[in-house]
């Protein structure tokens, strides 16, 4: 991806390798939407069938291919993966108040927030009864695991809404466990799936977890200076719902005393503000310049996970997704 002129789209991420796996993973999907109470069908092939980038099972089949290649297994894993992504984009949304997610309303925006909490349980529900089909036991247990650790991230950020306290340390606590544990647990288990040793499939773990940190901290800058139109999905409320994200504890970090004090109040206002408003207090380039260039050193250090595995043409993939994602992270800088 590196070498050629195209420029990086957060649409198309290069999967090409595993367009095959990729299909049987939209048909998996489809195919469990089919068991669905009937009353629900209509809502689940909506979240679950709508466009998303299916990043998690992309890895999963990935990090199968590195470690002996995928199957059938590997689709499974992929199908419980995204569908447990579903299920927090649609509690997110809530939470968030979004009204726009990969192109389409969400299911808070259609259906309201009852139905929608409803429908992210039922989800959730029936992606861990899936992972019980595993014969190892450790599977659904991991699974289950980064489940919790999804939602247990999203209860941590939404206590700190608004929270000036809150330490990098605190930040970087929350997106490892809201986003990063899925993408840990897709490429740990696509190794482990295949009987990877332990120390493949701790590193391959480590790869998705700096991956996913890394991503969302690119989410976090996108949502600041993205277009929600080429994005797909509703952008600019981390601050209005108090979300501190990297970029803004780097803008604080480095403000003066006095900068700090104009910053905190106008970040504690509940209402959306101009963005150019912080800009003028203190040095936005440079904070949003410096959280893109900490996503591209994780991303330097996925690459150094991925050194003890067998050069082919998935292995490769998995590098190259890191090279996307920094080309993606350089459109961010101002
Ligand atoms: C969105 O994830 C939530 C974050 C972790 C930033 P994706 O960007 O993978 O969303 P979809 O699945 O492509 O819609
Ligand atoms: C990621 O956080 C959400 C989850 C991991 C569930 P965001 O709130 O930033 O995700 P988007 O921007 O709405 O996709
Ligand atoms: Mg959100
Ligand atoms: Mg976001």
């Amino acid at each position: 991806m590196r070498g050629d002129n195209m420029k990086a789209n957060l649409r198309t991420f290069p999967f090409d390798l595993i367009r095959g796996d990729i299909r049987l993973v939209e048909e998996s999907l489809a195919s469990q939407v089919r068991t669905f109470d009937r009353a629900l069908e209509g809502y689940v092939s909506y979240v679950c069938g709508s466009t998303g980038k299916r990043i998690r099972p992309a890895l999963a089949v990935l990090a199968g291919g590195a470690t002996g290649g995928s199957g059938e297994a590997h689709v499974r894993l992929a199908t419980i993966l995204e569908m447990i992504h579903v299920a927090t984009l649609v509690h997110d949304d809530i939470i968030d108040g979004a009204e726009k997610r990969r192109d389409l309303l969400t299911a808070n925006a259609k259906w309201g927030n009852g139905i929608s909490v409803l429908l992210g349980d039922c989800l959730f529900a029936h992606a861990l009864m899936l992972s019980t089909e595993f014969e190892e036991k450790q599977v659904a247990r991991k699974i289950a695991h980064a489940s919790s650790q999804v939602c247990t991230g999203e209860i941590l950020q939404t206590q700190r809404r608004f929270d000036l306290q809150l330490s990098k340390a605190d930040y970087f606590r929350i997106i490892e466990m809201k986003t990063a544990a899925l993408f840990e647990t897709a490429c740990e288990l696509g190794a482990m799936l295949n009987g990877a040793d332990e120390g493949t499939c701790a590193n391959l773990a480590h790869y998705g977890r700096n991956l996913g940190t890394a991503y969302q901290i690119y989410d976090d800058c996108l949502d600041l200076v993205g277009d929600e139109s080429s994005v797909g999905k509703t952008l600019r409320t981390d601050l209005e719902k108090g979300k501190l994200t990297l970029p803004i504890l780097n803008l604080l970090e480095a403000a003066t005393e006095k900068q700090r004090e104009k910053l905190c109040h106008l970040l504690v206002q509940k209402e959306p503000f101009d963005l150019s408003a912080l800009a003028n207090i203190a040095d936005y380039e440079g904070a949003l310049e410096r959280a893109v260039n900490h996503a591209t050193l994780l991303l330097r250090e996925a690459r150094q996970d991925l050194i003890g595995l067998a050069d082919t043409p998935y292995s490769q993939a998995l590098e190259q997704i890191t090279f996307f994602l920094d080309d993606l992270l350089d459109q961010c800088r101002c």
